[in-house]
């Protein structure tokens, strides 16, 4: 009763406002208006009988279009369909109204791009009970289901009124579709074919979405079950979603697999360390099923600790960022890193050299590499350009050139014991001397507090290292 209130409200609304317009002829140049009706910036008013349309009002300019948010068709006996491009045109639609017009026919897909639409009243419409308009019921029951759906009749076969609601159609439903699988997982290169089993009354089509998949692949859909072959699977498509619809008059059904891609290793992205809050050689592997990741250094299994260890930062189903990261390395640390990815499928590996400078303040590291690194000068260039940058810290390096005097008066002390004295005792002190010497320096301007006595303790060690190298070579 409401809704018929309103109806003739709106009615007599529709005499006013096309009153007003003939008025302000204006709006009509204006806006390209279809001749029997009536437009504003939001609103398609057609309610004269005369010479009323014959079809759906189209404005021509989609910059018009998108601002309508209202249409109202009353009246309209010539009117008889709503084909499938006609309503989509007005994306910002939310209210359309078509009441005691011509209307038998309108299409399923006539609202699909209509996302905004609110109310749909199609009162008063001689539509004729059938399946054809069964999805008009199923729409106003899923997506109006708290509005006019009492107000939509149909004319049966005995020519009377029936609501919609009350309509029952034979062998009129919404199709369905089943696949044969719906964790579709296959090997890469190989090749896989997935089915669809599309089931209703009336027999539905069946179609395939396979958006983006790159690998080859066929498709047949006239036989049962349709079909989707895929040949020589690539990795790429690891992931992607396989679609199949089922679509009768009456509505859709969607079923969807998700492929899977079983694929070897590929580490795709290797870079040299870059100092951040911790140093970090990064990397990318992709595979499938996850790789299990393996370094080397030099050569050697790396083993992981709290100080050196593998972290992966970002991954999705087969790709992995992540970093070897490395809390404070030193030059010890330089060398050839090795990453080894291994699944089923196979295995990749990627070498990359990585050399740790040491960090401003860290001069005590890098004097033993400039006395032993004699082989590559660029190494000492940059460590030098380092220390250079930091002129605040040139006492550090007078300090460093009084250890380097210290180390050296202590291997001329040395050499003269071990030729003349070969007095194990007495050399074994001096040896202490130098040991207390090296061992109370300590590195400076270091955050990390754990490795700091390690650092440390490689620095003693390397300290000697290179005292009995020097020590040898004489
Ligand atoms: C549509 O609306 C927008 C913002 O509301 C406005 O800027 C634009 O001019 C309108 N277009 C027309 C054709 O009225
Ligand atoms: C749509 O119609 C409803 C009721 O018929 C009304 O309350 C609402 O304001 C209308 N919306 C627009 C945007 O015209
Ligand atoms: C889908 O098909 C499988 C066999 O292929 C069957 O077992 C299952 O019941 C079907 N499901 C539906 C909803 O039809
Ligand atoms: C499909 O795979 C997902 C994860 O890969 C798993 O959780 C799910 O149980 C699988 N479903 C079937 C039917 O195998
Ligand atoms: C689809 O399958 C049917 C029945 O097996 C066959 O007759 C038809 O040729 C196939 N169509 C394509 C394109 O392969
Ligand atoms: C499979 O695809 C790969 C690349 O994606 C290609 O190199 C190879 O030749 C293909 N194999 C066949 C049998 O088509
Ligand atoms: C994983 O993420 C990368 C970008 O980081 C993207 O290119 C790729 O398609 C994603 N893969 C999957 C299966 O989502
Ligand atoms: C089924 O497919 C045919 C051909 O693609 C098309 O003409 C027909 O409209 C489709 N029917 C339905 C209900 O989608
Ligand atoms: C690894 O990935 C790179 C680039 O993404 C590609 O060029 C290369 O062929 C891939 N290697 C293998 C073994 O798939
Ligand atoms: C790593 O650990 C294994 C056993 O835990 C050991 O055999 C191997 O020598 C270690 N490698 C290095 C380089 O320390
Ligand atoms: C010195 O080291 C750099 C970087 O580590 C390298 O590119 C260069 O080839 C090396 N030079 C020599 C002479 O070994």
């Amino acid at each position: 009763m409401v809704s018929w209130r309103r109806r003739w409200q709106g009615a007599g609304l529709a005499r006013l406002w096309g009153f007003c317009c003939v008025v302000l002829g204006s709006w009509r140049a204006l806006l390209a208006c279809p001749a029997p009706c009536t437009c504003s910036a939001s609103r398609i008013w057609c309610s004269e009988p005369a010479p009323g349309i014959v079809s759906f009002p189209v404005l021509e300019r989609s910059a018009e279009r998108e601002n309508i948010t209202d249409i109202y068709i009353a009246n309209q006996r010539k009117l008889e369909s709503i084909n499938n491009n006609e309503v989509g045109l007005y994306v910002g639609l939310k209210n359309l109204t078509v009441v005691d017009s011509g209307l038998k026919f309108v299409s399923r897909q006539a609202f699909l791009k209509n996302t905004n639409l609110q109310y749909m009243i199609l009162v008063d419409n001689p539509f004729k009970c059938s399946c054809d308009v069964m999805w008009i019921k199923i729409f106003q029951e899923t997506k109006f289901s708290n509005t006019e759906t009492q107000d939509f009749y149909c004319i049966n076969d005995n020519n009377k009124r029936i609501p919609l609601s009350d309509m029952q159609i034979p062998n009129c439903g919404l199709p369905s579709a089943n696949l044969s699988v719906y964790n579709l997982t296959v090997a890469e290169g190989r090749s896989t074919t997935l089915y669809c089993e599309a089931t209703g009354v009336p027999s539905p089509n069946v179609s395939w979405v396979v958006a983006n998949l790159v690998s080859k692949h066929e498709s047949n859909t006239s036989k049962s079950p349709a079909s989707l072959t895929i040949r020589n699977v690539s990795s790429k498509d690891s992931g992607i979603r396989i679609s199949c619809i089922a679509e009768n008059i009456v509505g859709e059904d969607q079923a969807s697999a998700d492929l899977v891609v079983f694929f070897a290793p590929n580490i795709t992205f290797i870079e040299p360390p870059t100092p951040d809050h911790h140093w970090c050689i990064p990397f990318t592997v992709k595979g499938n099923p996850k790789p299990s990741l393996q370094w080397f250094y030099e050569g050697a299994i790396l083993n992981e600790s709290e100080y050196i260890c593998t972290k992966i930062h970002v991954s999705n189903q087969s790709e992995y960022h992540g970093c070897l990261q490395l809390d404070n390395p030193t030059h010890l640390n330089n060398g050839a890193y090795t990453l080894l990815a291994k699944n089923e499928y196979g295995e990749d590996e990627k070498r990359v050299d990585a050399h740790f400078m040491s960090m401003p303040g860290d001069d005590y590291e890098t004097t033993p590499n400039d006395i032993g690194d004699t082989t590559n000068n660029s190494n000492q260039i940059t460590s030098t350009d380092v220390s250079n940058k930091e002129n605040e810290d040139s006492i550090t390096v007078y300090v460093v050139v009084g250890i380097a005097a210290l180390v050296c008066t202590g291997l001329v002390i040395m050499l003269i014991i071990l030729k003349f004295g070969r007095h194990s005792k007495f050399g074994m002190k001096v040896f202490g001397i130098l040991r207390g010497i090296i061992g109370d320096v300590k590195p400076e301007g270091q955050s990390c507090k754990v490795s700091k006595g390690r650092k440390s303790y490689i620095g003693l060690k390397e300290g000697l290292e290179y005292v009995f190298f020097y020590a040898g070579l004489h």
